[in-house]
């Protein structure tokens, strides 16, 4: 089971991480927080660099909810720059792997020059197609429906859409993961068996892998693990035979 060599087929082509336990992995070191977060950025580097080996095409990775604002704010401006500088570090990498990097949350609302080097990111590597790394900054599942539900109202008070032509459909291409199939499975680390605010309206039918593994210890044997595990789950989408 624990075989880190061990080629996994079954259908996942969405994987949802909740990367927590930054400052607990730190903590368990006699380290400040920052550097949990620092080898946080190379647990998902590793990720990123072995996933395709499990016919894994989306990553969407949480980075920074919309309640992590209420850290200290040395915390908070750590990890805005930690984000530019990884994604200024790694954007050469990443594009030449054909990662295509895809960035969901109230972006507008994070520091102007860290907006700047994400729409570079983003449109430089638009084309590519090995992998879509989506990384949720400033994301929060609420707010992410309130903003749909704002967009669809809008639309219907223009005029330009019948309350009949509301359905779950409609509502998914105004979420930030538009053009995404759902995650297939969201692991979280750290041992909080929650969402916290993850991808309320896409994970309806996620398989969920919890492990106390703290982020930046996750490895390849945890992500085999994690599939391990998907692998024998019966999906039923509420039928009562699998899909
Ligand atoms: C997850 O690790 C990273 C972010 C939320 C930014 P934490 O920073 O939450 O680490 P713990 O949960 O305090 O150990
Ligand atoms: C979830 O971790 C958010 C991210 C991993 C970015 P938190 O540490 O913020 O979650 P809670 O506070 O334990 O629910
Ligand atoms: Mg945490």
């Amino acid at each position: 089971m624990n075989d880190p060599t061990v080629r996994f087929n079954a259908a996942l082509h969405h994987l949802g991480v909740i990367m927590d336990g930054n400052g607990r992995w730190a903590q368990q070191r006699g380290l400040p927080r920052s550097a949990g977060h620092q080898a946080g950025v190379q647990a998902l580097k590793r990720l990123v660099s072995f996933a395709g080996e499990y016919n894994i095409r989306i990553i969407t990775a949480f980075a920074f909810s919309t309640e992590n604002w209420h850290r200290p704010s040395s915390e908070v401006n750590f990890l805005m720059r930690l984000l530019a500088e990884t994604i200024a570090k790694e954007i050469d990498e990443l594009a030449e792997k054909g990662v295509h990097l895809r960035f969901i949350g109230r972006l507008h609302e994070l520091p102007k020059d860290l907006i700047r080097t994400l729409d570079g990111a983003m449109a430089r590597t638009a084309a590519n197609d090995q992998l879509v790394l989506n990384v949720a900054l400033n994301y929060g599942g609420r707010a992410e429906i309130v903003d749909a539900v704002r967009k669809i109202a809008d639309l219907v008070q223009r005029g330009q859409l019948a309350l009949d032509d509301i359905g779950e459909e409609l509502v998914a291409r105004q979420m930030t993961t538009e053009g995404l199939p759902d995650p297939d499975l969201i692991i979280r680390t750290g041992g909080e068996h929650r969402l916290s605010n993850f991808l309320l309206w896409q994970s309806a039918y996620a398989e969920l892998w919890v492990t106390s593994t703290y982020w930046p210890d996750f490895d390849r044997r945890e992500l085999v693990r994690a599939l391990m595990a998907y692998q024998v789950r019966k999906r039923r989408f509420g039928r009562i035979h699998e899909i």
